[in-house]
């Protein structure tokens, strides 16, 4: 029997810690870091799972306009989680990548984030993208004002430019590994919207959406999404040579 095919690509937005801390009566930065335990799971399952790409959306750049005390708490676990996670990743061959500027946070994200990245710079397993101060108008317009300035200077004619110069513009596109767009992108807890995650590459992928909230999001869930996914009837806009649909 063939074997399903997998995505290459998965995104994921990981919402409803809020409303989990809520339901849980406690503080909305406990949500956080049940989240964040759930995350580490999912990052081993999709390596598992033989995913070669994963993009979490870990901070949006709307994300400011929460309380100090939630989004500085957001960030201390940033350090939490490499202190924890680091020699697991490393263990693992992950490669991580992160989309967005992160030299406003505090010191000590910074520093981790990079002792991080630095690690596993070598890594060629599961490239794990995290889309941290990340928002997709945000990156769109940086790759314009990179472009603008790259025909201003002569390196560049406007009228040459392609989709494909765009895509390399952006985080995805200048990372390392030269991430390609998502194939899938799972939202949690009930929102059905995207949230300015990833908005030039999602222009076809397959979106799956679930109730659970991401605190609760298991890898055995995951695996079902995942399953369903190879079913999805991918046309870009064609149709299939053969076939009925
Ligand atoms: C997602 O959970 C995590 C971040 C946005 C950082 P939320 O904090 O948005 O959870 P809800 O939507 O309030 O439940
Ligand atoms: C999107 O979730 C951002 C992250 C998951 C990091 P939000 O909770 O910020 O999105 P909205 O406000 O419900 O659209
Ligand atoms: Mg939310």
């Amino acid at each position: 029997m063939d074997k399903k095919p997998v995505p290459t690509h998965v995104g994921i937005i990981m919402d409803g810690n809020g409303r989990w801390a809520k339901a849980h009566g406690v503080p909305r930065v406990m949500g956080h870091n049940a989240g964040m335990q759930s995350m580490k799971k999912i990052v081993i399952a999709t390596s598992n799972m033989g995913i070669k790409y994963l993009t979490v959306y870990a901070f949006s750049t709307e994300n400011w306009k929460r309380s100090t005390e939630e989004v500085s708490g957001i960030f201390n676990l940033i350090v939490k989680y490499v202190n924890s996670e680091l020699e697991e990743l490393d263990a693992n061959n992950v490669h991580i990548n992160i989309f967005g500027q992160y030299d406003m946070l505090p010191k000590a994200s910074i520093d981790a984030i990079d002792k991080m990245v630095g690690r596993l710079a070598d890594n060629e397993g599961l490239v794990f993208n995290i889309a941290l101060n990340y928002g997709g108008r945000d990156e769109i317009l940086r790759s314009v004002k990179q472009l603008c300035e790259d025909c201003r200077n002569g390196s560049r004619d406007p009228e040459d430019l392609t989709e494909d110069d765009i895509s390399r513009y952006l985080w995805s596109g200048s990372a390392n590994f030269n991430v390609p767009d998502p194939d899938l992108i799972i939202r949690t807890s009930g929102e059905e919207r995207i949230s300015n995650f990833l908005t030039w590459q999602s222009a076809y992928s397959e979106l799956m959406f679930t109730d659970t909230l991401w605190p609760d999001f298991t890898p055995e869930e995951y695996a079902e999404m995942i399953d369903a996914y190879a079913d999805r009837d991918r046309r870009f806009g064609g149709r299939k040579e053969s076939g009925t649909k």
